[in-house]
């Protein structure tokens, strides 16, 4: 019988799904059966989520999350299951930004801003030079990073991330979701339990090696940390049927890397393709497509992989 991949029953939370990889891979999840939760914080997906939900005949529902703080993503928590009425099976941690710059400043501000105000003030910032678009960068050497900008990358890149972590497994633990609730004092390493979950986070290359020839310190260091915390976590919880596991992507074409804004930015992105020994970026669909695969029971992902980072680089880090 051909093997295929089921997730009906299933419910996937996936942290800034409604765009660039994150959409692919709730895309390929939808395809697959499974009901997505996303998450957004300045472009509402609730449309692209409605066709989702139409064409597979699954639940897609969009939730508003800035990661960055830890209540609304407890907050966020709590309305999936209201919303879908059961726990999360899966947590995929996507949400990212590249280097510190007016984005950052942009960003800082967005969460504040009612949904709808943020789209216009980034097409006032794009019109006036002052942003490209979100993810795209206007990489800047380490010296001249403030502390707000270098703080805000590891905000959205790696405490993001633990907030997400931290509030599905609390919640998987039957534990208040916001850690200052406190709740129950549980013996977590000598407990036993098969809960059957898991979390992945999207990490990056630029976790395992400086990406060059622009200068990004703060992602880098953000997303060394996320590949880390993946596997601490890994061993935190892995005896509770808790599979955490991170994914490093090479160069993808989203919005992060596929307009570059200027000339520098251009001859970069040429640059990088020709240290990419397959010789392009890969699509977000590539990268959807094959987390659906990783996540899916079909996989072994369920069972024995935990703590693993799996790198899809067109053999970037090679070299
Ligand atoms: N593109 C690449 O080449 C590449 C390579 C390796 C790893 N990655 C990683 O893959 C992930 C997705 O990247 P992408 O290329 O798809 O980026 P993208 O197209 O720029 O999308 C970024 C996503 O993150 C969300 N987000 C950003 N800041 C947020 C915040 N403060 N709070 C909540 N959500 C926030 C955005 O939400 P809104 O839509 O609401 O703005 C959006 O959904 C990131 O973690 C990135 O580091 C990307």
């Amino acid at each position: 019988m051909p093997i295929s991949i089921d997730y009906t029953g299933k419910l996937v939370v996936v942290t800034g799904g409604g765009r660039g990889i994150g959409l692919a891979i709730t895309t390929a999840l939808a395809k697959a059966g499974a009901d997505v939760a996303i998450t957004y914080t300045s472009s509402d997906p609730s449309a692209r989520a409605a066709e989702l939900s139409a064409a597979h005949g699954v639940q897609v529902k969009a939730f508003k999350c800035e990661v960055t703080r830890s209540s609304d993503v407890d907050a966020m928590l709590e309305a999936v299951e209201a919303a879908y009425g059961k726990k999360a099976d899966i947590g995929v941690a996507n949400a990212g930004e590249c280097s510190p710059n007016h984005v950052g400043w942009f960003q800082g501000f967005r969460g504040r801003l009612p949904a709808e105000f943020a789209p216009v003030l980034l097409c006032v910032l794009k019109c006036v030079g002052m942003l490209t678009c979100p993810g795209i960068t206007l990489w800047k050497d380490a010296h001249e990073n403030t502390d707000d900008e270098f703080k805000h990358v590891f905000d959205v890149n790696t405490f993001g991330p633990f907030y997400f972590a931290r509030g599905l497994v609390r919640s998987w633990l039957g534990q208040p979701i916001d850690v200052a609730k406190g709740g129950d004092s549980l013996n977590v390493p000598t407990m036993k339990a098969n809960l059957g979950k898991q979390i992945l986070f999207v990490s990056s290359i630029s976790g395992l090696v400086a990406m060059t020839p622009q200068r990004q310190t703060a992602y880098n260091a953000s997303k060394g940390a996320l590949t880390m915390m993946s596997k601490s976590l890994a061993g935190e919880w892995s005896h509770l049927g808790i599979y955490v596991n991170s994914i490093s992507p090479g160069y993808v074409l989203t919005d992060m890397i596929a307009n570059p804004p200027d000339e520098t930015a251009k001859a970069w992105a040429k640059d990088w393709e020709n240290r990419t020994p397959v010789g392009k970026f890969a699509t977000a669909d590539q990268i959807g497509e094959f987390v659906a695969v990783l996540l899916s029971d079909r996989q072994g992902g369920m069972g024995f992989m935990a703590g693993s980072d799996v790198v899809l680089d067109g053999g970037y880090t090679v070299f």
